[in-house]
């Protein structure tokens, strides 16, 4: 089979098409022959060696598929040659086929298409979880999300609403994306590289600030987050886009009985698979149900991995970018 794999630590450039054997199901183990995958910044992060736990090169990318089961392992029950699913799968998805642990395999209901399932494991599941889990997100609260225009972003802004929140307001770095934001739902949309985030934020709270600040962007914008959480507010950190952490003191938190919560799907993907098929479900049925729309921007073929994800590192995309072997 093809899969892309990066060679070395560094740009796009590392990228390379290459013939590999086929994945072959072990015992408890499903082979998957791989419809459309997505591409994330975990990816780009990882090439460039970046990524928190990534593996050394060579390796293959990826993090979530859609597909058609076309083998299953020793043991596995509950899933059939034939399914359609979307799935975490070992090892990386930027190849024709792949294997999963059924642990993180999610039969696809019937209208879910094959560009939406494959957008949908990373985006779907870690914008439900850093709004319900992490954010513990209630109804009528007020919602920050940060880089709005983005894969989990145009996801999160809509998850928002659907749990209730009261006012979501988004994010972006340029001022073409704010359009995306707003056709979405959000009630008002920030510009973070020309606007005071903070000062825009309590504006439009009359001065009381964000019960729930979705930060994967850090760096100043972290510091900006921290002067508009309301009191009683969660600051979920999930990633610094921006390449620079935030900081903060213990002292900043306790005052006004705020949290700082740190989330990584990646992490419970290795130390709680089970914990995510909730909001996996959850998504799913959103999805299937028409309530949920997952933006899905551009399309390349798997060979043209590197334009995707330069397309994504230059901060031209919105919503999601996918490969199609
Ligand atoms: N912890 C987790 O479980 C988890 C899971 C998925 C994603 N993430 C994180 O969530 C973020 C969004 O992921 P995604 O895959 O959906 O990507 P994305 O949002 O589609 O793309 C990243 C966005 O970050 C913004 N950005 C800000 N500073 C940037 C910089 N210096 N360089 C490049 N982009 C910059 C850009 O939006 P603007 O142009 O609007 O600034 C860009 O579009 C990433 O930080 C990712 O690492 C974390």
């Amino acid at each position: 089979m093809r899969a892309v794999f990066v060679t070395g630590f560094g740009g796009t450039e590392v990228l390379r098409v290459q013939e590999t054997e086929a994945p072959r199901p072990g015992p408890g183990q499903v082979l998957i022959q791989v419809a459309a995958t997505g591409v994330n910044f975990a990816d780009i992060l990882a090439r460039q060696g970046r990524y928190h736990g990534g593996a050394q090169p060579p390796f293959i990318p990826g993090l979530d598929v859609a597909g058609t089961i076309t083998a299953v392992g020793e043991g596995v029950t509950g899933l059939r040659v034939g399914q359609r699913v979307a799935a975490f799968p070992e090892g990386g998805s930027y190849a024709e086929q792949v294997v999963a642990d059924p642990v993180l395999v999610y039969p696809l209901p019937d209208g879910v298409d094959w560009d939406t399932a494959a957008a949908f494991p990373t985006v779907g599941v870690t914008a439900y979880n850093v709004l319900a889990l992490a954010g513990r997100l209630t109804p009528g609260e007020t919602v920050v999300v940060h880089a709005a225009a983005g894969g989990v972003g145009t996801t999160a802004v809509q998850v928002a609403r659907l749990l209730g929140a009261g006012r979501v307001v988004g994010t972006v770095g340029d001022d073409a994306k704010a359009g995306v934001v707003r056709e979405l739902g959000a009630d008002a949309v920030i510009n973070y590289r020309r606007e005071p985030v903070a000062d825009r934020v309590l504006e439009l709270t009359d001065g009381k600030g964000a019960d729930v600040i979705l930060d994967s962007v850090a760096g100043e914008l972290f510091q900006q987050s921290l002067r508009c959480l309301a009191p009683f507010g969660r600051l979920v950190v999930f990633g610094q886009a921006s390449g620079q952490p935030g900081t903060a003191s213990s002292g900043d938190f306790y005052p006004r009985n705020q949290a700082l919560v740190g989330y990584s799907t990646g992490s419970y993907r290795r130390l709680r698979p089970t914990a995510l098929r909730p909001a996996a479900e959850k998504v799913l049925n959103w999805l299937a149900e028409g309530r949920l729309r997952l933006v899905v921007s551009r399309r390349y073929p798997l060979v043209e991995a590197a334009a995707a994800q330069r397309w994504i590192e230059q901060r031209h995309s919105t919503g999601k970018v996918l490969l199609v072997p």
